[in-house]
């Protein structure tokens, strides 16, 4: 890979050891994937926040790079492995709740945002048309190349941290032209009726149209809240980190439709509930906000909960920004769903918090969500926000 002299020099470790450790984890990456040189980014996103995941060893490497390492352009984390104002409401472990701190102090002395949200693009985080970045999250790197436009590779945490200290990273494999063209055309034959929809058809899409880039048709209407469900799902279940909707992402026009085609039939979409639900009645866990809700979602919430009361033996959970809460609680959301007995879970989610084994069954409008709960040893079931509320008042699903 061609270095310029002041990349040369960082990798000579002239501007510290942080820097000199970057360079060399971009210059292998660079090297592995055949890339000429390094571009700019205009931002990064930084996964492998929780200690749940990232342990001692993770600490320890982040650590030493937060001796002299500073991020060069804007950061921002995702997910940490608790609410870090509020987890001891959510039964997180004082034990946990120090090295969980460490590692965020780590974060914040390189200086990096302390946003923990998976939606970097909901609270400032927003890249343009065309921007080079560098994020980690596998659903918001689909979400920033397909609803943005914008190019990134879904980076690693290390990887994602070095495009930070750098300003760079390898162009490679998304950030170019020819690897960003759509391999397969996916005709969607039927209607989208609610949230949960969105992710039966990420499902869909991602087994039909593994490891390719699909070009959709047949979708009329998409809102926000609806793409980020559909990019969450998608990339968990197959695809590669981008996708076009015809009349509907940015470039999509530009791309000529693929002669290979599958389509996604209201049985496909039958298929993947039934798939992703297991046969269980019972609910001691509700998680919505996967990926972090907006404040739409939360507004919806709040309708729906008003009034009610979470049943006693059930936790639910509404995973956000912490500077979405902060609107929300400005809005009065807040105090409604908490009169009702839910509960914020904020910088945090059910994939990352130490979660294995302390709820039996949860209900989520996430098909994400049900993936990584199985890792946790829960039965899944996944619908609609209103279907969801209704599992924190009963404990059951789908109850009259
Ligand atoms: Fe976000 Fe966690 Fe879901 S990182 S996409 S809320 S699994």
């Amino acid at each position: 890979m061609e270095l310029t002299k002041q990349e040369q020099a960082m990798l000579d470790g002239k501007e510290g050891y942080a820097v000199r450790k970057s360079m060399e984890i971009l210059v292998a990456l660079g090297e592995i994937f055949d890339a000429k040189n390094l571009i700019d980014v205009g931002s990064v996103q930084v996964a492998g926040v929780s200690y749940h995941n990232l342990g001692d060893a993770g600490l320890e490497f982040l650590d030493s790079l937060a001796k002299d390492g500073k991020v060069r352009v804007l950061t921002t984390l995702n997910p940490a492995g608790m609410d870090l104002e509020n987890w001891q409401q959510l039964g997180i472990t004082a034990e946990f709740a120090e090295k969980q701190n460490l590692v965020i102090d780590a974060f914040q002395r390189m200086g990096i945002l302390v946003s923990c949200t998976c939606t970097p693009y909901l609270i400032g985080n927003l890249p343009l048309y065309g921007e080079h970045i560098a994020w980690s999250e596998s659903s918001a790197v689909t979400f920033a190349n397909s609803v943005l436009g914008a190019r990134t590779n879904r980076e690693g945490g290390p990887s994602a941290l070095a495009a930070a200290f750098v300003g760079k990273t390898p162009c490679y494999g998304l950030h170019l032209d020819e690897n960003r063209v759509p391999e397969v055309h996916v005709q969607v034959e039927t209607e989208l009726s609610k949230l949960s929809d969105w992710g039966a058809l990420g499902y869909a899409v991602g087994k039909k149209a593994e490891n390719q880039i699909p070009y959709l048709t047949g979708i009329k209407t998409a809102q926000l809240d609806e793409l980020k469900s559909f990019c969450a799902s998608t990339v968990t279940y197959g695809t590669k980190p981008l996708f076009y909707i015809k009349g509907i992402t940015p470039g999509a026009d530009k791309q000529v439709q693929p002669k290979e085609t599958v389509t996604i039939k209201a049985e496909d979409i039958k298929n993947a509930y039934d798939s992703i639900n297991d046969n269980v009645e019972e609910i001691d866990f509700v998680c919505v906000g996967c990926p972090h809700c907006s404040i739409k979602e939360i507004q919806e919430i709040a309708d729906l909960i008003e009034g009610k009361k979470v049943k006693g033996d059930v936790e639910l959970w509404v995973a956000t920004s912490r500077t979405v809460k902060h609107l929300a609680d400005k809005r009065g959301y807040t105090a409604i769903i908490e009169a009702a007995g839910g509960k914020f879970a904020c910088d945090t989610c059910m994939a990352v918090a130490p979660l294995k084994g302390r709820f039996k069954a949860l209900a989520t409008t996430s098909a994400k969500g049900c993936f990584y709960s199985r890792h946790n040893l829960m039965k899944t079931k996944m619908g609609s926000m209103k279907e969801c509320i209704k599992a924190a008042v009963s404990g059951k699903w789908n109850s009259n």
